[in-house]
Formats: structure tokens, C-alpha cells, sequence
């Protein structure tokens, strides 16, 4: 089949309005804002309140998307929520979020594919618009990590923030753009680099997962590293491939806000230089499924994206997964 089937006809996003720096985190562990910026880039992140949960923050995010792509809820055929952090183990938040918006005509789904979701949603997405099944698909990447993040522990709690991203795919291509392609990929042997081992129905919750503390987050932070570099550089080169571009064509590259070595070591290795990076990683920190679609907002609403420019999307996460795609914007 051609390409573009599908292009990206709407961004939004919420941001949640506490903000918490470095400081505030030296304050009661064992870290410095000197640390944290030096091996993360992280200054401050987000944090939901208490009532905010992923469905209520990507509900708010979507009515600027939907209004950009010019249509209603009832428009969408399908809601696909990519979260590490769903508001219940079931139903899905998807579905949660269907309610929310009226989206009466809609199916919803939540996809678990940690901080590579949205560029999992986004390929989903184009396949159902190829097969039929819609004009229309909402994506959300959408996280409150704060609430699966042991805020004791320093090697974690430091990295992580909240807020919802969405975009609208809809069926054809705007003036020629859309997606040109896109690429995801994971290895399930490295689960247990990036984990919540309790609280599953593997070990389900108990006094003991509690008391543990494994229904949070635990992550080998330096092999993580190692291995975030590696996949993000492979799949930089397949979706650059698959689009049948080069990557001196590339007008701004979005990657997954995980840490800015990282982003760095991406970058360098695609030959895009610096200034054509998307960095929000500063200000909101690892906000997972949601940090792509977050900088992809951040990106339009300063100037910095624009019609007709070549972007490459790029991500990592638990798994791990990867994957990328390359939009005609
Ligand atoms: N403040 C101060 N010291 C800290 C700290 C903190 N917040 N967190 C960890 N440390 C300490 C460690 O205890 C360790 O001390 P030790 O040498 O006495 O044992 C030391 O800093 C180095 O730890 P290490 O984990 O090797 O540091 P690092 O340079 O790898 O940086 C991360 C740690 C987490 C910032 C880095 O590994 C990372 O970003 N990994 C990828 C994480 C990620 O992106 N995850 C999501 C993937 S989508």
C-alpha cells in the first residue's frame, strides 16, 4: 500500500501544574540539583494532583486535539491509550477515557509498551486506518509515574514526572504529508532492567509486595543506559531507511525524553545536529508514553514544528522496546 495512508491532524496536551525541582527532592534524599542535572539534564518535573489520573489529563488534552483536526468525539473510530500507569488494573483507561469524551462510535484499547507506547499507538494506529476500521484514531501517551515511583528511592524518584500527550491520525494525506514510515521492535530477555515485579497477578498485592515496597518501579539504571543508546541509534536508522530518506533531510527529531546523555548519544549517532532537537526533558523529565507527544506539542506551540517538515520520532523503553517513525509533519 502507498504511503501516507494516515498523517497526525492534531496535537494536545496537559500539563499538570506542580512543579517540582531538583531542590525540593535534595531537601529529603540523599541527592544535589548538581547531581541530578549533570547525569540526567533533568531540572524540574511535573506532578499530577491527587484527583488528576491519566484518563482526566488525556481527556484534557484532547479537546485542542480534536479541535485542530477539526472534528468531534464522536468522530473517532478507535482511542488508543499508551500507559505504564493505567487509572485501574481493568478496565482499560481507554475505556475510562471513551466515556469521558462521548466518544460514542469509538472502540478503546490501552497498549503496554512503557516509554515506546505512542510510537506503538502510532503504527497501531496506521494499520487500522489502512484495514478500514476508521477515519479517525485518537493516540494518547499518558502517564502518572509519580503514582508507580517510590518517592524514597533516589535512583528513581528523581527521573520521573506527569502529563498526558495526544494526537489525532486521520485516514489520507494532508497536502502529501503523513507518516512515511515506521519501525518498533522489543526483547522481553531484559525485562527484569526495567521492572514493577509486585502488585501483577504474578505476585499479586499483599502486605509482603507492600511491605517490600515491589508494586514501585526498579530499574538498573546503568544498563538501561547502555541498552537505551543502542536500540534508539537502530531504530533511528531503520525508520530513516524505511521513509527512504536521508538523515540530512530530517528538520527536527523528537526523541523520548528519557535523560539528555541519551538524547545526545541518539542524535549524534543519526547525524542530526543539536538545534534540530526536541529537548523538554529540562522541564518535565521522563514522563514515558507521554514525553513524545508532550515535546511534539511543546515543538508546535513555540514555532519550532511546522508544515511540511521531515520528523523523526524516536523511542525506548521497558520491555525493552523500541521503535520510530518518520512524518512528513
Ligand atoms: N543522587 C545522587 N547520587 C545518586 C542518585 C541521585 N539521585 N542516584 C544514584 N546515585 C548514585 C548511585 O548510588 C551510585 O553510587 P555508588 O557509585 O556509590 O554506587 C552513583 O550515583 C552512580 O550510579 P549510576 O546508576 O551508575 O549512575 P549513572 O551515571 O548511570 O546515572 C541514571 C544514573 C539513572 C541517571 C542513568 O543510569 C540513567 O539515566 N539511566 C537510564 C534511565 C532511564 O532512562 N530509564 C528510563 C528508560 S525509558
Amino acid at each position: 500500500m502507498q504511503r501516507p495512508i494516515a498523517h497526525i491532524a492534531g496535537l494536545g496536551v496537559c500539563i499538570p501544574t506542580r512543579v517540582v525541582t531538583n531542590h525540593d527532592f535534595a531537601e529529603r534524599l540523599e541527592t544535589s540539583d548538581q547531581w541530578i542535572v549533570e547525569r540526567t539534564g533533568i531540572k524540574e518535573r511535573r506532578f499530577a494532583a491527587a484527583h488528576e489520573t491519566v484518563s482526566t489529563m488525556a481527556r484534557d488534552a484532547t479537546a485542542a486535539a480534536l479541535a485542530r483536526a477539526g472534528i468531534t468525539a464522536k468522530d473517532l473510530s478507535a482511542i488508543i491509550v499508551a500507559t505504564a500507569s493505567p487509572d485501574r488494573p481493568l478496565p482499560s483507561t481507554a475505556c475510562l477515557l471513551q466515556a469521558q469524551l462521548g466518544a460514542e462510535n469509538a472502540a478503546a484499547f490501552d497498549i503496554a509498551a512503557a516509554c515506546s507506547g505512542f510510537i506503538y499507538g502510532i503504527t497501531i494506529a496506521e494499520g487500522l486506518i489502512a484495514t478500514g476500521h476508521g477515519d479517525h484514531i485518537l493516540v494518547v501517551g499518558g502517564e502518572k509515574l509519580t503514582a508507580i515511583t517510590d518517592q524514597n528511592d533516589r535512583s528513581t524518584a528523581i527521573l520521573f514526572g506527569d502529563g498526558a500527550g495526544v494526537a489525532v491520525v486521520s485516514k489520507g494525506a494532508r497536502d502529501g504529508r503523513g507518516i512515511l514510515s515506521t519501525f518498533f521492535k522489543s526483547d522481553g530477555r531484559l525485562a527484569d532492567l526495567l521492572t514493577i515485579p509486585g502488585g501483577g497477578t504474578a505476585d499479586p498485592i499483599s502486605e509482603k509486595v507492600v511491605a517490600e515496597r515491589s508494586h514501585f518501579m526498579r530499574m538498573a539504571g546503568r544498563e538501561v543506559f547502555k541498552h537505551a543508546v543502542l536500540e534508539m541509534a537502530e531504530a533511528c536508522d531503520e525508520a530513516i531507511r524505511r521513509a527512504g530518506v536521508k538523515p540530512e533531510e530530517i528538520d527536527l527529531m523528537v526523541p523520548h525524553q528519557a535523560n539528555i546523555r541519551i538524547i545526545d548519544a541518539t542524535a549524534k549517532h543519526a547525524n542530526v545536529p543539536l538545534e534540530k532537537v526536541m529537548v523538554t526533558v529540562d522541564r518535565y523529565g521522563n514522563t514515558s508514553a507521554a514525553s513524545i507527544p508532550m515535546a511534539l506539542a511543546d515543538a508546535e506551540a513555540s514555532g519550532r514544528l511546522k508544515p511540511g517538515m521531515l520528523v523523526l520520532l524516536v523511542a525506548f523503553g521497558a520491555g525493552f522496546t523500541w521503535g520510530s517513525t518518520v512524518v512528513r509533519w
